[in-house]
């Protein structure tokens, strides 16, 4: 059983709050078919990179329940393919539907087809209890990078709605206010999808935090004419070298932060790093719908026929991330040194 703001799971199906309406309404969609899952990924019903793994990870669980009668390899074959296919960037889905499918190979030729259903959902649930906890150890190492009274700029959202539960980036500024520290953040809205003015300044203003919400192309000239202490944000990928693969416009941001000394720090659990992959360009970035870029919640705000370019994410290098904070702990440059260590 899982229960959180972000999902509730109880054996059967997965009740995930519908993001692309926060935080004008509150509603819950229920999945009961891998489908739905498929189709809640896909269409940022969920989204952030460990809560999609997490749900992945119980839409593979629903796909069995679908071929009790028949599961076999070819069918969660099938229901892997199709949750994969989802979103391309964020490997926490790749890396959660290898978890559960590993488990499947492990168990499907000597259990009965109860058993296996049994152990996947145990694995399922493992998967999600982990990543709340991995969320808090994360945040307690990250705080520890904050003085007593810091200002941030985050981007995207990487809160409690883009984890089980907690957050990555704002799991930091979190962990920051237990220790009795004073955050004030700066919320890009993190244009064109708007995750930061709709879903991180609603979590920030939850949690206490003194937020203020700017437009992306301010957050420069906060910079420049304010006091910032550091970016704080997540990741979809990191490769082996410490790339990092976020929200669009957190290359720019970190640019920036570099020209104003202002610290860049990117929060991830393991599962976000890809050391499979050397370097950001073997990353692959989602290229999302145009009507995201030419309209605003259904209005048009642009010419009919203009050209678009709308990609969901940018790899940040490496060398402008002062440290990446990691349930092992805060890993710093060059990264293709302190990532093999943590990994060893
Ligand atoms: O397109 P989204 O909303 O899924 O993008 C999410 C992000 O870029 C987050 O910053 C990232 O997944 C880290 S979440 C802890």
């Amino acid at each position: 059983m899982i229960s959180t703001i972000t999902m509730k799971w109880d054996g059967k199906s997965l009740e995930l709050i519908d993001q692309r309406k926060l935080p004008l309404v509150e509603e819950y969609v229920k999945c009961g078919t891998s489908d739905c899952v498929a189709h809640a990924i896909k269409d940022m019903i969920v989204r952030g990179a460990p809560a999609i793994g997490a749900s992945a990870a119980f839409g593979y669980v629903l796909g069995a329940i679908e071929n009790r009668s028949n599961l076999t390899l070819i069918a969660m074959k099938e229901v892997k393919h199709k949750l994969a296919t989802t979103r391309p960037t964020a490997v926490n889905l790749f890396w959660a539907l290898e978890r559960m499918h590993s488990k499947f190979l492990e168990l499907y030729s000597d259990k009965n087809e109860n058993e296996v259903i049994e152990i996947l959902k145990i694995e399922a649930e493992k998967i999600a209890e982990e990543d709340m906890e991995i969320n808090k150890r994360m945040g307690n190492f990250g705080q520890e990078l904050f003085s007593n009274d810091a200002t941030v700029i985050t981007h995207c959202n990487a809160g409690a709605l883009a984890t089980v539960d907690y957050g990555t980036a704002v799991g930091v500024i979190h962990a920051a206010l237990d220790h009795g520290k004073k955050i004030h953040a700066y919320v890009d809205e993190t244009r064109p999808y708007l995750q930061g003015a709709r879903l991180t300044a609603w979590e920030l203003l939850k949690l206490g935090v003194d937020t203020t919400l700017i437009c992306d192309n301010m957050a420069g000239w906060v910079m420049k004419t304010r006091k910032v202490d550091a970016i704080i944000v997540g990741a979809d990928r990191i490769a082996a070298n410490g790339d990092t693969a976020n929200k669009i416009g957190t290359y720019s941001l970190a640019l920036i932060a570099k020209k104003h000394g202002v610290k860049v720090y990117v929060a991830a659990p393991l599962s976000t790093i890809d050391v499979s992959i050397q370097d950001g360009s073997k990353i692959p970035i989602e290229e999302r719908s145009h009507d995201e870029v030419t309209q605003i919640r259904g209005v048009k705000i642009a010419p009919e026929n203009v050209k678009v370019y709308n990609p969901a994410f940018d790899v940040t290098d490496a060398e402008l991330v002062d440290a990446i904070i990691t349930e092992r702990g805060v890993l710093r440059y060059p990264y293709t040194e302190s990532i093999s260590k943590v990994f060893k």
